[in-house]
This record gives C-alpha cells, sequence and structure tokens, in this order.
C-alpha cells in the first residue's frame, strides 16, 4: 500500500511533468555551487547486484537470500559484473531492551551475521534496508534515533550497501537526515555503500552527491512499459549531476519479472546502462529463462553501464514522442547509442554521428545486442527498430 504522502506525489506528477520546462529553467538559474562530494571511496561504477522487494515484497528469508546468492555464481550473474545481494523491507520484526534492531526470526533463524558471510563466501557483497522515518514502508521499525548504532551493528555484521528509505519521515528534513546516517556510515568502521530512497521528493539531485553514492530520483517502478518510460524521462533530466561515486537511480530492474515483452526488456536494460544507472536486478534468479539471463548478462551492455568515465547520457534527438536516440560519451571517445522506439509499430531510426556528439564524419558502427559490427558509415547509421523496443550501438569514429 502506498503511504498517503507517496499516493499525493503520483497525483501531481502529471502537473509536475507539465511545468517541467518552466522548472528546468528556474533550476538552472537557481544553481547553487555544489557542495563537496561524497568520497567513500565506493561505487566509482554504477552498483550492480540484486535486491528482494519487485519480485518477493515482503517475503524474504534466510533460504531465500542463499539460494539467490547461489544462483548469481551459477548463472553467471557474478562474473558478468553483479556484486550485492541486497535484501529489502521486512527482515527487520523489533528492537531488543538496548536498542538493538532484530531480524524476524521466524524468517532469518540464524540471525544476519551468518547470513552475510555465507553471501561473502560465495564472492559477492551484502546488501540491507533500512529507513530514515520511525518505521519503514512495511511497518518496521526505521532507523531515526538510532543512526549511529544501526550503523554499527551493520559493520559488524559484515554489511557492505545500505538502502535507506523515507517513510514515516513526515516533519524531518531529508537532507539533514540522510546526512546524519551518511556521517554514521562513516564511523562504523566498514566502508558502506549509501543508496538513497526518497523517491526524488526533496530534489536529491541538489544535495545527495555529497551525502550518497546513489539516488532514487522517481517513485517505485513497475513492470510496465509506461512506468518503465516514466521513471526514464523523469531520471534523464538530471544526467548532469552524475558521476563515479555518485549516480541517479531510476529504480531497479523488473527484467524477468514477466509484466514486459523481451523487447521491452531489452530497451528497459540498454536505457538503463544509457543512463549509468545502477543494475540491480529484481527478479527470481533461480528460476529465471535463458533469454532473461542472456539480456541481464549482456556483456557489452554492461561495459557501457560501467564505462570508466561515468558520463550519464543524454536524449539527442526525437520524433516526439516516440522515437528518440540517446547517447552517451565512453572514456575511450566513442558513443554509446540507443535507438529508442516507444511505438507500437516497428519504425527506422537514424542517428546523426554529430547529434551523438562524435565530430567526425566517419564511424564505425557496433550492435551491442546482435554482438555484430555492422560496418563503416559516413555521418549517420539508421535501422529499424522494433515496436516498444531498442537498438544499442556504439560508434567508434575514425580518425584521418
Ligand atoms: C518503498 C521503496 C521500495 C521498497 C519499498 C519497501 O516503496 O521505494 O523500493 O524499498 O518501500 O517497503
Amino acid at each position: 500500500m502506498l503511504p498517503a504522502s507517496r499516493a499525493r506525489g503520483r497525483l501531481v506528477r502529471a502537473a509536475v511533468m507539465i511545468a517541467l520546462p518552466l522548472a528546468t529553467a528556474a533550476s538552472i538559474i537557481a544553481a547553487r555551487p555544489p557542495a563537496k562530494l561524497l568520497d567513500n571511496g565506493l561505487a566509482r561504477t554504477p552498483p550492480m547486484g540484486w535486491n528482494s522487494w519487485n519480485h518477493f515484497a515482503c517475503n524474504v528469508s534466510d533460504s531465500l537470500i542463499r539460494q539467490t546468492a547461489d544462483a548469481m555464481v551459477s548463472s553467471g550473474m557474478r562474473d558478468a559484473g553483479y556484486k550485492y545481494v541486497v535484501i529489502d523491507d521486512c527482515w527487520q520484526v523489533a528492537r531488543s531492551a538496548d536498542g538493538t534492531i532484530q531480524a524476524d526470526p521466524q524468517r532469518f533463524p540464524h540471525g544476519i551475521k551468518p547470513l552475510a558471510d555465507y553471501v561473502h563466501s560465495r564472492g559477492l557483497k551484502f546488501g540491507i534496508y533500512t529507513d530514515a522515518g520511525t518505521k519503514t514502508c512495511q511497518g518496521r521499525p526505521g532507523t531515526y534515533g538510532h543512526e549511529l548504532q544501526d550503523a554499527k551493528t551493520y559493520a559488524s555484521w559484515g554489511v557492505d550497501y545500505v538502502k535507506e528509505d523515507w517513510c514515516n519521515a513526515r516533519g524531518l528534513d531529508a537532507p539533514t537526515q540522510y546526512a546524519k546516517f551518511r556521517d554514521a556510515l562513516a564511523r562504523s568502521g566498514r566502508p558502506i555503500v549509501f543508496s538513497i530512497c526518497e523517491w526524488g521528493y526533496n530534489e536529491p539531485w541538489e544535495w545527495a552527491p555529497s551525502v550518497g553514492n546513489l539516488w532514487r530520483t522517481t517513485e517505485d517502478i513497475e513492470d510496465t512499459w509506461p512506468s518503465m518510460l516514466s521513471n526514464l524521462d523523469i531520471s534523464a533530466q538530471h544526467a548532469t549531476v552524475a558521476g563515479p561515486g555518485h549516480w541517479n537511480d531510476p529504480d531497479m530492474l523488473e527484467v524477468g519479472n514477466g509484466g514486459m515483452t523481451d523487447d521491452e526488456y531489452r530497451a528497459h536494460f540498454s536505457m538503463w546502462a544509457l543512463l549509468a544507472a545502477p543494475l540491480i536486478a529484481g527478479n527470481d534468479l533461480r528460476t529465471m529463462s535463458a533469454a532473461t539471463k542472456t539480456i541481464l548478462t549482456n556483456p557489452e551492455v554492461i561495459a557501457v553501464d560501467q564505462d570508466s568515465l561515468g558520463a550519464e547520457g543524454i536524449m539527442v534527438w526525437d520524433t516526439p514522442p516516440e522515437l528518440q536516440v540517446w547517447s552517451r560519451r565512453l572514456h575511450d571517445g566513442s558513443a554509446a547509442v540507443v535507438l529508442l522506439n516507444r511505438s507500437t509499430a516497428p519504425a527506422k531510426i537514424t542517428a546523426s554521428f554529430r547529434r551523438a556528439g562524435l565530430h567526425v564524419d566517419s564511424a564505425t558502427v557496433r550492435d551491442l545486442w546482435k554482438h555484430t559490427d555492422r560496418g563503416t558509415f559516413a555521418r549517420e547509421f539508421s535501422d529499424t527498430v522494433p515496436a516498444h523496443g531498442a537498438v544499442m550501438l556504439k560508434i567508434s569514429p575514425l580518425h584521418r
């Protein structure tokens, strides 16, 4: 169930979208000098991993997490770069007399530390979820008033990643509360990736780069084409603030959860890589189809997401509202380009090299889904893109 403040957020979203050009202009004019960026040495490329929420919601347990860690290894996901196994809401039930947070004894009979040890033994890292308010979104104890205590508890368990939500935080100031937890994590004695999750309600792109390694820019993704596109469009408004150590987070992946076609999932995965988004899988890794695994482990698309330059891509051309070209600069001087067809019929889309940011007349073009070189082209490249689909390319300039 949506908390009241979030339900209201959905209602105002349409109005926000209409007012967007003005709001964007206003925020450019009012831009403040950037605060010092968070420098905890972590997430130099967008974090990759898995989180329980999108598929399992509250149905989490010790055995699910162990089996997921095993599947991460046996499926090749770990070797493809996925690292963090994150338990979302509902692992916690209470606090003990001294305030220490307690895991659900039925679902996690051995406690959290042995589970983190198991995840580590598989060559992976371990993450957990809390909330900056008094209670999590599912009514479990939040971190408010226990920031340092919780950070130290997590460090003693071997936690490597914490996602902090924003339910039941009425009257609190988001930059202040999240900074409090950043400082608590810094004092915990363990390097811990900090994932801020306040759904973009408090303009996190303005303050979160100095507080967390990633911050949600949107409300929760749903496993549908319109929801995925909505999160894409909202998150892409803040491309300039992303970079090594601090990333916009358009929410976790829905690839493999069944609500979209494989073409739609390929587009979803392509666009998250183009946006330098965290790649946090949200499906059941134990039972995923070969097609899902092929999408999630595509090495050429993952290489774009993880490119060391850390520049988030932007839309460079469109025939409103359905045919678009997006481009992302890569460290070797080439560009990753997505031809995105949001319409319900196949369509030809042309990417001009100059529009894509490449100031050359000739370039080689590689198809990152077909894993083939398409050849050398002058000035532009066209392809037919499936309905609700994407073609993803690497375009490399030919220098004379
Ligand atoms: C919020 C977050 C989700 C998930 C749930 C858990 O809705 O945005 O990603 O963590 O809470 O209750």
